[in-house]
């Protein structure tokens, strides 16, 4: 089979050693607020804060040859010309590698005794990328030859870049100073911002339109001046304006040559915009090109860079006799964790960066996978994502970032979205120990005057289920549960309107889930948990209303919720069955599977068990378990979307690796550790045989694998941004090794069949090295919370 790379665990590296991946292998940079996508052939785009209202770099989604546009070098050499990235010019190489750490990317490439390394980072504390080229005459001749610089400015707004031309092709201004390139559009009216792509030497030759560097009809692969080795020295007014700087250069045998370039954004205040009429105050660019003019300070920012990592990474290191859980669990499920709660699910090879807010839901779920890296943050997306709520404890399905307002094109009516914020702060608190946060003020719909404690929000959050139960006790779905595809109130025989919006149903409705119904139960039982906790000491009249509403829903699903061998999926509008076996197609679900066996209803009468046997019955396939069996092969108009999807695609019968963990999580509660680590191993990346099968990136987890009726079960979409990554690290650091945080110390109670095996964690001001001696016998042991370093023998 073939190989693109491998993994270097001693760097946390990805090392991919053949540049045609079989899809664009990425990586993402930035800690802060400016952050890039990099591609292993240096592709991909920045943006500062917003991917839609700041992007920095244009880049064409969909586009062919596929991902074109990025932060290109060209070297001509002679005749040659090539790139250390392999494309656009796709010379072959002598050499090529592309390795991506933890916030950087850095591409070697070598040609004709040139080496050519760049590395590509995002320093902590500035808003720029900066790029380290260093040159290498690796032959026994003397070589002189052409080195240029290239990107392509975006108009600010991505969304309105790819449509208004009208506008667009008359508002490029730039300006051309020192060793700098400045992109200015707009600034003269109400942008207070601008971005530069500067040098920290003298240039040979430049380019800032685009038009007079790759020719009317050439392409990224052909610029006409880099072909000519010239430049045109244009300025450019409208049209499309880019960056490129050019080098004439001659290195000895082995002599290095090193440049360095700093790609920027900065913001100014509206009085402080300009230093003449039309000229920009370029005072903070100066700044950034200051701090990164010398190898020496490039080396301080990049080890500073690395220490923030091996910072966060030191909080949970696992070491086991299996590399591949060791690499998953040390770097890479973290490392996709920290990046999918910067970026929701805005801006992948997948996401446009222009289309989705923050949601309510994701955004509780990525909690679970970064409440250990970075409470702080985590309390704020809390209070954020709570203040988007309904008085009655509805709320919006997504929020914009810039604002934190609720998004109206949306609305709400997705009825798991309350239970969610359950989730998010009980997660939060069992990491932290911050009961204090259930006493901050969170208003509803960010208005002013309206604040009541987040603790108020919960209980409405969990009264909204209560509120809304169906004719069979069981929750109302609403517009969708946690699957927007199954939409059973839409109704929709119009190709225009949207599935997750429209409702053409409601009044009467009969649809229940009882994914919620599980949900329900699960997190009712951590809030009665969390209300009886004596740093919270509820009203224990309240306390027993909330147990007593949770026995009535696993009656309720015991009564309504079981089709003999598994747990019904929902009752759709007319309160028929879906998800049973009297069903013709989709007989079986996960999610009702996942969160039924999570919240151990029915455990004793064995229909944990049985439900379990039926995920695995029907369900698992090689590469995961599919999402439903058997898949639908027409449109049904009364379930919506789900139905859309052609076999083993998606919500149709795909590997929805983020429900994965549910099932995962359900056996390692039964006690069946075979079955979940093998479901485990089966959708965790670093156990792909297959690369060019999967096609995606090794290293991270993604939301879908085609299911086995697909036409190509195994191929991999979407990867990067979905809740996987927090479920998946929920799954492997809890129920699978067993490290479960509780609200007053760690609770160690593995199931997995591995033996001994090593746990470093810190946990609030403790740091605990314990050995886990694992005989499988399903033990368990509290560790109490105690500051400091503890070394522990733990036997279960
Ligand atoms: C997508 C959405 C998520 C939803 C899931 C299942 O991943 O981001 O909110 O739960 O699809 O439909
Ligand atoms: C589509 C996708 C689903 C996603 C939703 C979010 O319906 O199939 O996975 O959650 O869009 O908008």
């Amino acid at each position: 089979m073939k190989s693109f790379g491998h993994f270097d665990d001693a760097h946390r590296e990805y090392v991919i050693t053949d540049p045609a991946t079989p899809w664009p292998w990425i990586n993402y940079m930035g800690t802060e607020d400016f952050f890039s996508l990099i591609s292993n052939t240096a592709g991909g785009y920045c943006f500062c804060k917003d991917a839609k209202f700041r992007r920095i770099l244009r880049y064409r989604y969909n586009g062919v040859p596929m991902d074109d546009g990025g932060r290109y070098y060209y070297i001509k050499d002679g005749d040659t010309v090539w790139n250390p990235g392999w494309k656009p010019c796709k010379t072959p190489l002598d050499f090529y590698e592309c390795r991506h750490g933890m916030g950087y990317t850095r591409v070697t490439g070598e040609k004709d005794g040139l080496k050519a390394d760049v590395l590509f980072f995002v320093p902590i504390g500035h808003r720029c990328e900066v790029h380290r080229v260093k040159l290498t005459n690796t032959g026994t001749v003397k070589k002189t030859f052409q080195f240029y610089s290239f990107v392509e400015w975006c108009l600010w707004n991505a969304s309105t870049d790819m449509e208004n031309f009208q506008r667009n092709l008359s508002t490029g201004q730039v300006e051309i100073e020192g060793n700098v390139l400045y992109h200015k559009t707009e600034y003269r009216e109400r942008r207070d911002h601008y971005a530069f792509f500067g040098a920290n030497r003298a240039f040979d030759g430049f380019d800032t339109d685009r038009e007079t560097f790759i020719g009317m009809y050439n392409g990224f692969n052909a610029p006409q001046q880099v072909l000519a080795g010239t430049s045109g020295n244009s300025v450019a007014h409208g049209w499309s304006p880019v960056a490129s700087h050019r080098f004439d250069l001659t290195l000895e045998p082995g002599e290095t040559e090193e440049l360095i370039f700093v790609l920027g954004y900065v913001e100014n205040a509206p009085e402080e915009k300009f230093v003449a009429p039309q000229v920009i105050n370029k005072a903070k660019a100066h700044v950034m090109m200051d701090a990164f003019a010398t190898g020496a300070q490039v080396d301080a920012a990049f080890a500073q860079l690395r220490a923030f990592w091996d910072d966060l990474l030191d909080r949970f290191i696992v070491e086991s006799e299996v590399p591949e859980l060791d690499r998953t669990v040390n770097v890479w499920n973290q490392y996709q964790c920290m990046i999918t709660f910067f970026f929701s699910r805005s801006a992948s090879y997948f996401e446009s960066g222009i289309g989705r807010g923050m949601g309510f839901r994701d955004s509780n779920q990525d909690l679970a996978g970064i409440v250990h890296l970075i409470p702080d943050r985590a309390r704020q997306r809390i209070i954020d994502i709570a203040s988007t709520q309904f008085p009655d404890g509805g709320c919006y399905h997504q929020y914009q970032p810039l604002t934190k307002r609720g998004n109206n094109d949306i609305g709400g009516g997705f009825n798991d979205d309350p239970l969610w914020l359950i989730f998010g702060t009980v997660a939060y608190i069992r990491e932290t120990g911050d009961f204090g946060i259930l006493q901050e003020p969170v208003p509803f719909d960010n208005q002013p005057g309206t604040e009541v404690s987040l603790l108020e929000h919960l209980k409405i959050s969990f009264s909204h289920v209560t509120d809304n139960l169906g004719p069979h006790g069981l929750p109302l779905i609403g517009r969708a549960d946690w699957n927007d595809c199954l939409n059973l109130n839409c109704f929709s025989d119009n190709p225009d309107e949207s599935f997750q919006t429209t409702e053409n149903k409601t009044e009467g409705s009969k649809a229940e889930s009882l994914m919620i119904a599980g949900l329900f139960v699960a997190e009712g039982k951590d809030f009665v948990e969390l209300l009886s906790h004596p740093s919270v000491a509820a009203d224990p009249e309240y306390v027993l209303g909330v147990k007593e509403s949770v026995a009535a829903m696993e009656k309720a699903v015991k009564q309504y919720g079981w089709d003999g061998e598994w747990f019904l999926r929902a009752y759709d509008y007319y309160g028929r069955k879906i998800g049973s076996k009297e069903c013709e197609e989709g007989k079986v679900f996960i999610e009702s599977q996942g969160w039924c066996t999570m919240a151990r209803i029915g455990a004793e009468e064995g229909l944990c068990d049985k439900a379990l046997d039926s995920a695995k019955k029907y369900l698992e396939c090689e590469y995961g378990l599919v999402l439903n069996n058997p898949a639908y092969t027409k449109y049904y108009i009364d379930y919506g979307e789900i139905s859309s999807y052609p076999q083993g695609y998606k919500e149709n019968a795909g590997i929805f690796c983020h429900n994965n963990p549910w099932v995962i999580i359900g056996e390692a509660m039964a006690g069946r550790a075979e079955d979940a680590w093998r479901h485990y191993q089966k959708i965790t990346p670093a156990f792909t045989k297959d690369q060019e099968l999967r096609k995606i990136e090794p290293y991270v987890f993604c939301q879908m694998v085609a299911g086995k009726d697909a036409e190509k079960p195994g191929e991999g979409k979407n990867s990067w941004l979905t809740g996987t990554a927090a479920w998946t690290w929920k799954a492997v650091s809890e129920a699978l090794l067993g490290i479960k945080p509780q609200f007053d110390g760690l609770l160690v109670e593995p199931c997995i069949p591995i033996g001994t095996y090593r746990i470093h964690r810190r946990f609030r001001d403790a740091e605990y090295d314990l050995i886990i001696r694992n005989a499988g016998r399903g033990g368990k042991v509290f560790i109490p919370y105690k500051p400091g370093k503890q070394t522990l023998e733990v036997e279960v």
